[in-house]
């Protein structure tokens, strides 16, 4: 056994003991009942970074959650690596639908269930282990950064101002961020892509109040009826997106590249049976892995209107609304999506009722680099650590944070998560394997060797 694999497996109860009292709190961003929780968690991090020998760390003030910012350097001449993941969480909701609480972390077949445990504060929390590893050992061959916000899961809102005030003290050689997932643990992969995000509201809104459905329905429009038409013509029967202009931007892959990003190994039975779907769907032309992972799409997050409770009420709803959300590919802007998908939605209105739509928070796709010093030292610390070479991936999801460090520190980032698509990031039941977290940690050192090389 390694050294740094003796370390780990002769303190993984305390690090895991570590791990749930910081899963313990409930840190849901987007829930103002929880602003102090969310504090509570900065602080806890803020602990752990000192205990685990960051020289010097401080809670950074925002218009909203506070920014965690730790460091320590040992040597200017060194490489710094700076580390960026977040302390929020997703809302538990649906409650009823998990088998555990979620804020109490539940161990099940050697899997870690709490919200957060995978995204991101078990993903967070390898990077406080391996640091505390590397200052034990004496072996800190990088000068490391920490920044550990607490508004990624409500769209960064005060990130960009952040950085832009901060770029001196966020200096760095490469930013290094564990917030996505691998192929399997028998496949370590690299994501070299990650999706943008235009996220927006409509809503359709019709009499001036509900209305008895039989006494008025059929004389009136009805703003679920008439929402549900024009959220149902965004989509052609080829599965794209019919918004005029919405893949002008697209950047096309060439065959090559489209040939090795399905040259990936992935099983269509297995996906299908693990969300329990017969077939899957979406646009025609594209694999199950292209569609998520270059190609545009356009989803219904959530939809309301009328009467949702109990049994049945007769009424017409005066109105209705949706959010949805537009994942976006390389050369795609979010403020022009964002303007398009306004422009034809209210083109599509009938005149029978009045529709507003509003956008909520976007961000740029990302695609990093696989030539450079940092991914090298990636590839190296996996080859190290799994005996297996990385394989480059693309996933669908988005973290807009890597963009923005390209523009405004001119920083490429290494996307080196240990997550699992299936580990039910947002879902009830979410988690996070128990040998996913211990060997992460193992990478993270290797890495900061090899980068340090
Ligand atoms: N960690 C996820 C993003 C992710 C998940 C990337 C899985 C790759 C694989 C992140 O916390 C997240 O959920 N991001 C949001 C975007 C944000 C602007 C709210 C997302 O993708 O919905
Ligand atoms: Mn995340
Ligand atoms: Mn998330």
């Amino acid at each position: 056994m390694s050294n740094v694999k003796t370390i780990i497996d002769s303190n993984k109860e305390r690090y895991l003991s570590e791990l749930f009292e910081l899963l313990r709190i409930p840190s849901v961003s987007a829930d103002s009942r929880h602003k102090d929780d969310v504090r509570r968690t900065a602080v806890f991090v803020q602990k752990k970074l000192q205990d685990a020998g960051a020289g010097h760390v401080e809670l950074m003030e925002t218009g909203g959650h506070p920014i965690v910012y730790g460091e320590k350097i040992v040597d200017p001449k060194k490489p710094t690596v700076l580390v960026y993941g977040h302390y929020d969480v997703q809302p538990p909701d649906p409650l009823d639908l998990w088998t555990s609480p979620p804020f109490e972390p539940t161990v099940k077949d050697g899997k870690i269930y709490a919200r957060g445990s995978c995204d991101d504060k078990g993903q967070v929390y390898m990077h406080i282990k391996a640091l505390e590893i590397m200052m034990q050992e004496k072996s800190m061959h990088c000068n490391i950064k920490f920044m550990i916000e607490g508004e990624e899961e409500v769209g960064s809102a005060n990130l960009g101002a952040f950085v832009k005030a901060n770029k001196n003290k966020l200096k760095a050689d490469v930013i290094l961020i564990s917030d996505t997932a691998l192929i399997s643990l028998n496949q370590p992969s690299i994501t070299v892509g990650l999706r943008g995000l235009s996220y927006m509201e409509v809503q359709v809104t019709g009499p001036n109040r509900d209305l008895h459905s039989g006494v008025y329905g059929g004389a009136v429009a009805n703003p679920a009826n008439v929402l549900a038409s024009m959220i149902a013509s965004l989509h052609d029967e080829k599965g794209r997106v019919t918004i005029p202009g919405f893949y002008n931007d697209v950047a096309e892959l060439t065959s090559a590249d489209r040939k090795a990003l399905n040259n990936a190994p992935f099983d269509l039975e297995d996906y299908k049976k693990d969300l329990g779907i017969d077939e899957v769907s979406g646009e025609k032309g594209f694999t199950t892995l292209e569609r998520t992972g270059i190609r545009p799409t356009l989803d219904v997050n959530g939809i309301w209107g009328g009467y949702t409770g109990e049994g049945a009420k007769t009424v017409l709803p005066s109105v209705a609304s949706a959010k949805i959300s537009m994942r976006l590919v390389p050369n795609q802007k979010p403020d022009d999506i964002t303007a398009l998908f306004t422009k034809h939605i209210l083109s599509i209105a009938p005149k029978t009722v009045k529709v507003k739509v509003t956008a909520h928070h976007g961000g740029e796709a990302a695609v990093t680099p696989t030539d450079s010093a940092a991914f090298m030292a990636a590839t190296r610390a996996f080859e190290e650590v799994w005996g297996k070479t990385p394989i480059p991936t693309r996933d669908g999801g988005s973290i807009p944070i890597v963009a923005l460090f390209k523009k405004e520190l001119g920083l490429d980032t290494v996307l080196m998560g240990f997550g699992l698509d299936s580990d039910a990031l947002h879902s009830p039941n979410e988690h996070y394997g128990i040998k996913n977290f211990l060997i992460g940690i193992e990478t993270i050192v290797a890495f900061h060797k090899h980068f340090g090389a």
